[in-house]
């Protein structure tokens, strides 16, 4: 960690757009990049792969430091492994919302979300980069869109990829994790008090990029 490295937060809930704009961002700026929801995402699958109970906090905490989570050549790699593409799944989704939930989980990480702030400086896209991991950052915004509109989203990226679903489960299930994200007692769902807020949901991405330069430049 590098306190001078100065730091843009980037948070709001899944399918705002937020992953998309904090890379633009940070490309633009020539700054790193952290993808705080992934290494959550790594954390999740190691405990799947283990087979813990996902409610025992304990044991989720405990796991966390031996584990070797990390970001380069565009993965990211768990113990050694390519893990991108699994950590997008459904189940490694769901598990991560769950474990995320967990003051003892989400102490274990700081350190490691952390260690990104450095020169010449990073964008930061998850849910508590104002409010918890980076509370002095230079700017901070929170992205929102409504749920219809995230779930279409998500349909999109799935059928992209090859892969169906139905649009209204999917809205269900933004429902609930954004009510599980939102109500937790540790670093909830909600944007820093010194946040920008845009609403993405009649947006796109060069507009969103730009209404963040805006506060920026
Ligand atoms: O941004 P994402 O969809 O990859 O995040 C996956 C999960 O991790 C989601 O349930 C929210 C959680 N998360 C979190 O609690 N705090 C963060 N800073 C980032 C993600």
């Amino acid at each position: 960690m590098n306190e001078q490295a100065p730091v843009i937060t980037i948070d709001g809930p899944a399918g705002a757009g937020k992953g998309t704009i904090a890379c633009m961002l940070a490309e633009k700026l020539g700054w790193r990049m952290l993808d705080s929801g992934a290494i959550y995402r790594v954390a999740a699958l190691a405990a799947l792969r283990r087979h813990l109970d996902l409610q025992d906090e304990d044991a989720l905490a405990a796991i966390i430091p031996s584990l070797h989570i990390e970001f380069r050549d565009g993965e990211a790699w768990l113990d050694g492994a390519v893990v991108t593409s699994e950590i997008r799944n459904e189940t490694c989704a769901s598990a991560t919302s769950k474990i995320a939930a967990f003051p003892a989980v989400r102490t274990v990480l700081l350190e490691l979300q952390r260690s990104f702030q450095q020169l010449p400086g990073l964008v930061a896209d998850g849910r508590d980069m104002g409010t918890v991991v980076f509370p002095r950052a230079n700017h901070k915004f929170f992205l929102t869109a409504s749920a219809e509109i995230r779930a279409e989203r998500r349909l999109k990226q799935l059928s992209e990829q090859g892969l169906s679903a139905k649009l209204c489960d999917l809205i269900q299930d933004i429902n609930a994790r954004d009510e599980r994200d939102a109500n937790r007692p540790v670093a909830p769902l909600k944007p820093a008090e010194d946040a920008v807020l845009i609403d993405t949901s009649y947006l796109d991405q060069n507009e969103v990029f730009a209404a963040v330069l805006h506060h920026i430049v």
